[in-house]
């Protein structure tokens, strides 16, 4: 998933209908620097004074912001939000803005992010088959590797961006792995993904080029994938060539939605895999005695408070910060507030997983956090298909790092660090750290 295209550079928030009672103080400013640098105060704010919140975003799209947790797993549940952005009731220039790169291309468009029961329900149980728990953990020994190789890259420099060498090209090899990209083809995948990250909300040619070149190759791969397949499935067959046989033997997925299926997973799997390592990162650096606990712990060769662990950095700093859009379809109720159909949703996952009425001391950061049934991987039919993939990426992630490079400090001040200003996603541009080198 990515951010909402719109500005880079955040614009004020815009006070309304849903504003609270006269005696609450001024509303913060929303999408502004300060905001996404920290915007857990702003977010206290509104789950206390103004839970279901409209509001007008850097877009110029007014959308509901839902905060409390209560709120937001009911919202996630609730069938009369549709994903379809044709439900949107806004102007037409907002309409259709998820927030995937390449959405308003129809051949893209029907992914499990944009549609609703029951396609929804026939395209997801196509593809889960390759995120069982099992196909996941056989994937494991690759992803160590992976791992290794790349911190070996800079291990014996002393010094990193760890967005840029390390969390960025993880998940989009990874990915990769999974649909059947072959190897040789990898760098390309891993400069349109950064095309896209870079451009994001800036001018739309650079991102807009990268989706051309990404669609025109996977349309390429499914060709050359469908004229080679073998009749039957091999043990440990590729994702495409799975959505392949499944489309080839009556199961009503079309080539256009086995194409936007492997957009669609490098998007949701990508740019929120490399946040949750460089949020859960800058969390352990910024937390010395959590993560001296958690290095104790995997000295021991211990791995339940890194399973935990891993858990209260999503609940913690998540990398999305706002779930995805959805849109009423006919009046609902939502915290008190009424909501009139058409009208845009956003449940904000970040608020949620902070509100003290689910979580006890919801600000403090502790790896060893029990009934931590946070939203970071959402709720409901939506709920993260790749969190398997994410959990085992993320753990083997953070857990090499404190090993191989166990002195690991920022490289600059925090406050010098500078977050991303989307609004779906949260996370770092940069992150420079240094540490011994190892020779
Ligand atoms: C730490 C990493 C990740 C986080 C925090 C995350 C979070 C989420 C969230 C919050 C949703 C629900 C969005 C909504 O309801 O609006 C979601 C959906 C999804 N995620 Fe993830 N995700 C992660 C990694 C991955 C990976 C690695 C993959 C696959 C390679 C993936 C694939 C998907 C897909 C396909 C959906 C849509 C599911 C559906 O609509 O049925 N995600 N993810």
């Amino acid at each position: 998933m990515t951010d909402q295209p719109g500005p880079s550079v955040p614009g004020p928030s815009v006070p309304d209908s849903s504003a609270p009672g006269p005696s609450a103080p001024a509303p913060p400013a929303l999408f502004t620097w300060e905001f996404a640098t920290d915007p857990y105060p702003a977010y206290a704010w509104l789950r206390e004074h103004a839970p279901v919140h409209r509001t007008r975003l850097p877009s110029g799209v007014e959308a509901w912001l839902v905060t409390r947790y209560a709120d937001a797993k009911q919202t996630l549940a609730d069938q009369r939000l549709s994903k379809n952005p044709a439900h949107h009731d806004g102007p037409a220039h907002a309409r259709g803005r998820t927030g995937i790169p390449g959405e308003r291309k129809a051949e893209l468009m029907t992914h499990l992010l944009n549609i609703d029961p029951p396609d929804h329900t026939r395209l997801r149980r196509l593809v889960s088959k390759a995120f069982t728990p099992r196909r996941v953990a056989e994937f494991a020994p690759r992803v160590q590797e992976l791992t290794d190789r790349l911190i070996d890259g800079f291990a014996d420099r002393g010094g990193a961006d760890l967005i840029h060498e390390f969390a960025f090209p993880l998940p989009i090899y990874a990915i990769c792995d999974l649909l059947g990209v072959p190897r040789e083809d990898q760098d390309d995948f891993r400069d349109w993904a950064g095309m896209m990250i870079r451009h994001q909300g800036g001018p739309r040619g650079g991102v807009a080029r990268s989706v051309k070149k990404m669609r025109g190759y996977l349309a390429d791969l499914i060709h050359r994938k469908r004229a080679a397949l073998p009749p039957d499935p091999a043990p440990g067959e590729d994702l495409i060539s799975g959505l392949i046989r499944a489309s080839d033997h009556g199961e009503h997925l079309t080539e256009n939605e086995a194409a936007a299926m492997a957009f669609i997973l490098l998007f949701a799997g990508f740019e929120t895999t490399v946040n949750l390592i460089g949020n859960g990162t800058h969390a352990l650096l910024t937390h010395p005695a959590q993560r001296a606990r958690l290095q104790r712990s995997l000295a021991a060769g211990e791995s339940a408070l890194l399973a935990t662990g891993v858990e209260e950095l999503l609940r913690y700093d998540g990398p999305v910060e706002l779930a995805t859009w959805r849109f009423a379809t006919e009046p609902v109720t939502i915290g008190g507030q009424r909501i009139a159909a058409g009208d845009p949703v956003l449940v904000v996952l970040a608020a949620a997983d902070r509100d003290p009425e689910r979580f006890a001391d919801p600000d403090v950061l502790d790896l060893g956090r029990r009934d931590n049934q946070h939203l970071g991987y959402g709720h409901g039919i939506h709920y993260c298909l790749g969190a398997p993939l994410a959990r085992l990426e993320g753990q083997t992630a953070l857990a090499t790092l404190l090993t191989r490079l166990p002195d690991l400090q920022l490289a600059v001040e925090p406050a010098e660090l500078r977050w991303r200003g989307g609004l779906i996603m949260r996370g770092l541009r940069t992150l420079p750290v240094e540490f011994t080198p190892n020779r």
